[in-house]
């Protein structure tokens, strides 16, 4: 059995309880996805055709710094950056590289702060030069499908409305959803309960209370869902080689709906990205 409890009395762990998060942690949170949204906005004037990712990955390492934010996927795990970078196939966890960006290629830039002891965490997809219409059509729908996911997040449905409405509308365009990862609870904790699932049935999982901060992080694959990981014990990639993208964003559940803590400053949502 699933229960709630108040955050501010939960040990600091993932106990499988679900912590609510009171008006003053929602502010901390706040303030750390919004960090880590800036820094986003800052790569979409950074890819082009010739960029290394590993530039990335250095410019989020010290405009972390330069902001007293800490990126938590350093040493996470064992985990070596200060991103996940996933270009084309690579499903997610991909390792920023010394491999030039060519014509074409999609990638995801997964980053999460920490400030202040909270987590924002947040990933968007981005383009270098022009894509084919597949890898563009793709990258749309996956927009589309967090926005459909986070869309489900109001108390009173359960938290499997969110993996129904993705999955209906991957499925609908003939494209699948990835099993194998999840969304997850997150505030003081990186990965805490619930896991977010991007598929499933609308009258599945948990009620959604308001004070409940979590992730939607699909990842939507041109092929079969299937992934496998590489030998560097990160690295996951489509089995069948097919594109795949994925966005995400950390949310707080509020009387009516929820707050996207991790929305773009500049108003960024899908690429192509407006510069300036
Ligand atoms: N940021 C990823 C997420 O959305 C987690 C990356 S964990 C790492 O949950 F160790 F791979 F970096
Ligand atoms: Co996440
Ligand atoms: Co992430």
């Amino acid at each position: 059995m699933t229960s709630y409890i108040d955050a501010a009395k939960a040990p600091l762990k993932n106990t499988g309880q679900i912590k609510l998060y009171s008006s003053e942690d929602f502010d901390g949170m706040r303030k750390a996805c919004q960090l880590t949204a800036r820094c986003l906005d800052e790569v979409a004037g950074m890819v082009e055709i010739g960029l290394k990712t590993e530039k990335i990955d250095k410019f989020v390492f010290e405009y972390g710094m330069d902001h007293g934010a800490v990126p938590a996927t350093l040493n996470y795990r064992g985990y070596p950056y200060s991103s996940c970078i996933s270009l084309n196939h690579v499903v997610c966890h991909g390792f920023p590289s010394d491999k030039p960006l060519r014509d074409g290629d999609i990638l995801n830039v997964d980053i999460t702060f920490i400030l202040d002891g909270w987590h924002g965490d947040s990933s968007r997809m981005y383009i270098a030069g022009k894509p084919k219409r597949a890898a563009e059509r793709l990258v749309d729908l996956t927009y589309d499908c967090l926005m459909a996911g986070i869309d489900a997040v109001k108390p009173g449905n359960r938290m499997g409305a969110i993996g129904a409405a993705i999955q209906e509308l991957a499925e609908k365009e003939r494209c699948s959803v990835v099993r194998d990862f999840c969304g997850h609870g997150l505030g003081r904790l990186f990965h805490d309960a619930p896991n977010v699932l991007h598929y499933g049935n609308a009258n599945e999982g948990v009620e959604i209370v308001p004070g409940m901060i979590f992730t939607i992080e699909p990842m939507i694959n041109l092929g079969k869902h299937h992934v496998k990981i590489l030998k560097d014990g990160w690295t996951a990639v489509t089995r069948d080689r097919s594109l795949t993208a994925q966005f995400e964003h950390s949310v707080g559940v509020t009387e009516t709906g929820c707050e996207i803590f991790t929305a773009s400053p500049a108003g960024h949502t899908k690429p192509p990205y407006a510069s300036g």
